[in-house]
């Protein structure tokens, strides 16, 4: 069904018409020991899970639910490379496919149109300095119109189709990620972070511009400078030090 060219990602696909979560699975296989690439597809989630502990809302038919099982040999700390790789795959095969240009939101949101669209949630288990497994969790809003989408979050989420009055094919968008992953991959594990920096910045929301950082702390401006090896957000205000942020939380949006 999934007709894929890949060397070693998608070799084993586990696709479920419905599921709670392709992250649960995920994680499942893996205590199971399932391979580096294994692939869980679902058409519907019933509890599709969001980072910060937040739903994720997966209609039937209408999105890419999926997850990839990775056994990286990199340390622990590194795994928040995975994600922003992930992120660039995304962005480039939207750029690709459609007509509409992406953007990454930091740390790892798809926009289109200052919407998301897509997100990614990484899960991994680690013990001392070795990755057991990473579970990359991709969602990604193809073919819902607006009403599929919950009203509270309408002014912030989108869809391909909404944004481009075209619907998409599932299955040929689902090809196209993890062949351009695999590469991705590939290319990071051989040449290490600097091009995915690179591509990652290109894409990047927002970046030169100034930004609004609030911490419980406090509130200030300062210019978004790109991102670091670790996946921090670097930022600089003026008269200072460039800072780098984990999990402050910023106001993306211009008045
Ligand atoms: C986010 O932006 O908050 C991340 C959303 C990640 C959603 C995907 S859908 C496939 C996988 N299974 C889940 O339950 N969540 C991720």
């Amino acid at each position: 069904q999934w007709g894929l060219n890949t060397k070693w990602l998608g070799k084993k696909v586990i696709h479920k018409p419905t599921t709670a979560s392709t992250q649960h699975i995920a994680h499942q296989l893996a205590q199971e020991s399932a391979p580096h690439g294994t692939i869980i597809i679902a058409d519907e989630q019933t509890a599709g899970k969001g980072r910060m502990n937040r739903k994720w809302h997966s209609t039937a038919g209408k999105g890419i639910w999926m997850s990839i099982l990775l056994r990286p040999e990199i340390l622990p700390y590194l795994a928040p490379q995975l994600t922003l790789l992930t992120a660039t795959v995304l962005a480039d095969v939207l750029s690709k496919d459609t007509t509409i240009e992406p953007k990454i939101k930091w740390p790892n949101d798809i926009l289109i149109n200052s919407k998301k669209t897509a997100g990614i949630l990484t899960e991994m288990q680690a013990e001392q300095d070795q990755i057991q497994y990473v579970v990359i969790g991709i969602g990604i809003n193809v073919n819902q119109t607006t009403s599929d989408i919950p009203e509270n979050i309408n002014s912030k989420a989108t869809s391909l189709q909404i944004e481009t009055n075209n619907a998409f094919d599932i299955t040929n968008l689902i090809q196209h990620i993890l062949q351009t992953f695999e590469n991705a991959y590939d290319a990071y594990i051989k040449n290490g972070f600097p091009n995915v920096k690179d591509k990652w910045e290109s894409y990047g929301f927002r970046i030169g511009e100034t930004i609004q950082i609030k911490t419980i702390k406090k509130n200030w401006h300062a210019t978004f400078l790109g991102i670091a090896e670790d996946g921090a957000l670097l930022t600089k205000a003026e008269d200072e030090e460039i800072k780098r942020l984990y999990s402050a939380e910023i106001d993306w949006y211009k008045e």
